[in-house]
C-alpha cells in the first residue's frame, strides 16, 4: 500500500478548537438540557455591516447579467480590493506599502499556514509561547519541528511569554530563520509597543531571518500599539504582515484575508542565489489558487467606505465592550486575567491546570473557554475567554461565573 505523510502521525490528536468543540459536544449530548454558553473559540456573532451587505448583493446582480459577469479573476486579487487596502490599512497611516505587495486571500489562517511551503525544510523555526496552533502545525506537517514529546516539539525554539515576563518574548537565544509574532496577541489578548517590537526587528536583519507578522486583531488597538510591523523602520526589509477582515468585518464566514510580501524580501534558493518570496509567492498562488470570489471582494472593499468603516468600527466596540465586562466580572470574582483592551480575548490564570479548569467550569457553570495548554507549554495554567459572544451571552455567564 502507498505511504502517507508520515508527519500526521506526529500531531497532536486533534486540533485545539476541533478537541474543544468535541468534548463539549460530547457533554451535551450527555446534558441534553444543559444551557451552554460559548466563549471558546473567536468566531464572530454580529451580522455584516448593511454597507459591507450592500455591495456584495450588488455584486451578486452584477454576476446574473451578461455586461457585468466575471469569471476568473486575478490570483491576487482585484485592484479595486488592492487599491482599498493599500489606501486604508496603509497609506492613510504614512505606511509605504505597493499594490502589487498585496495578495488577497480567504483568509489569514491559510496564509500563515501556507507562507511555510516557500521555507526549505530544515529551517529553524521559533513561535512565541502560547501561540495560535496553526503556525505550528503547519510547519509540524511539512516536517520541519521534528518529533513531539506531548508538550514540545523537538525542533521548535519557544518564546515563552507569561504574567513574568509581561508577556514580552524574549528574543531568540539561538539562531533562527522564521519568527512568527501575533500582535495583538492570539491568545494572550495583550500588545507589544513599537519599541518592543524594534527588537526583533533588528534581530531578524542581523541574522538573516523573516518574521511572520499576523495582524489579525488590529482593529482591535485602543492604545498607541502599532497596528503594522511596517511602522518600525526597516521593517519591510525582514516581514511578512497576515491580516484578515474576519475579526474586522465579521467575515469568519465569508472569508477574506490579505497577506503583504514587501518586494524586497529575500531569501537564498539551493544553489545560494537570492529569490524574491514576492515573485515566488505569485507563482505559488497561480499554481494552487484561481482567486478570492469578486463577490466577497466587494464586500471587502466596503469595509473601507466611510459607512463601512463607521459599522464596522461600532461591531469592534461592541466586542471590546464585552471584554470589559469580562474582564471586570472575572477580576471581580478574584482572578487575575490579562488582555481585553487591545484584542478580544482575556486571558486568566487558573488554580488548576487548564484543562482541569476547562471541564470544571463546563460541568460547573456550563460555559466554555479554551485552555491555555493547547495553545503551547507555556499556557499551561491560563485559559482563554473570546469576547466574541453576544453581549446577553457574555452578562449571563459574567453572572455565572460570580455565582
Ligand atoms: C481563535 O479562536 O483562536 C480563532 O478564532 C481561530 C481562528 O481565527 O482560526
Amino acid at each position: 500500500m502507498f505511504h502517507i505523510n508520515a508527519n500526521y502521525r506526529k500531531l497532536p490528536g486533534s486540533y485545539l478548537f476541533a478537541e474543544v468543540s468535541r468534548r463539549v459536544g460530547e457533554y451535551q449530548q450527555q446534558n441534553p438540557l444543559a444551557d451552554v454558553i460559548r466563549l471558546g473559540i473567536g468566531d464572530a456573532t454580529q451580522p455584516i455591516a448593511p454597507a459591507v451587505l450592500e455591495a456584495m448583493h450588488k455584486a451578486v446582480d452584477e454576476m446574473g447579467k451578461l455586461d457585468t459577469f466575471r469569471g476568473y479573476g486575478p490570483y491576487e486579487g482585484y485592484d479595486f480590493l488592492l487599491k482599498a487596502i493599500q489606501q486604508g490599512d496603509y497609506l492613510c497611516y504614512g505606511i509605504d506599502v505597493g499594490m502589487d505587495e498585496i495578495f488577497a486571500s480567504d483568509g489569514a489562517k491559510t496564509d500563515t499556514s501556507s507562507i511555510q511551503e516557500l521555507f526549505a525544510p530544515d529551517v529553524k523555526i521559533a513561535v512565541t509561547d502560547p501561540v495560535y496552533p496553526v503556525y505550528v502545525d503547519s510547519n509540524a506537517l511539512s516536517g520541519r519541528l521534528g518529533e513531539y514529546d506531548g508538550q514540545r516539539w523537538q525542533n521548535l525554539v519557544y518564546l515563552p511569554c507569561n504574567a513574568e515576563n509581561g508577556f514580552v518574548p524574549e528574543l531568540p537565544k539561538e539562531k533562527v530563520d522564521v519568527i512568527y509574532l501575533c500582535l495583538p496577541n492570539n491568545p494572550t489578548g495583550t500588545t507589544l509597543t513599537i519599541e518592543q517590537l524594534k527588537p526583533f526587528v533588528e534581530y531578524a536583519k542581523e541574522n538573516g531571518a523573516l518574521i511572520i507578522f499576523d495582524a489579525a486583531y488590529k482593529a482591535y488597538i485602543h492604545s498607541g500599539a502599532p497596528k503594522s510591523i511596517y511602522q518600525v523602520p526597516g521593517a519591510k526589509e525582514v516581514a511578512i504582515e497576515c491580516c484578515s477582515f474576519s475579526k474586522t468585518a465579521g467575515f469568519t464566514g465569508v472569508r477574506c484575508g490579505y497577506m503583504v510580501i514587501p518586494r524586497e524580501l529575500t531569501g537564498l534558493d539551493d544553489l545560494g542565489n537570492p529569490q524574491k518570496l514576492n515573485a515566488l509567492w505569485r507563482r505559488r498562488i497561480a499554481t494552487k489558487y484561481n482567486g478570492l470570489n469578486y463577490i466577497v471582494q466587494r464586500g471587502a472593499e466596503a469595509v473601507y467606505s466611510p459607512e463601512g468603516r463607521r459599522q464596522c468600527h461600532e461591531t469592534v466596540e461592541y466586542y471590546m465592550n464585552n471584554a470589559r465586562l469580562i474582564r471586570e466580572g472575572l477580576q471581580k470574582a478574584g482572578y487575575e486575567c490579562f488582555g481585553g483592551v487591545d484584542a478580544p480575548y482575556i486571558w486568566l490564570k487558573t488554580p488548576t491546570d487548564s484543562w482541569s479548569f476547562f471541564t470544571e467550569l463546563l460541568n460547573t457553570k456550563q460555559i466554555v473557554g479554551t485552555p491555555g495548554a493547547g495553545f503551547g507549554p507555556s499556557g499551561e495554567g491560563y485559559f482563554r475567554l473570546t469576547a466574541f459572544g453576544t453581549l446577553e451571552n457574555t452578562k449571563r455567564a459574567m453572572e455565572r461565573i460570580a455565582k
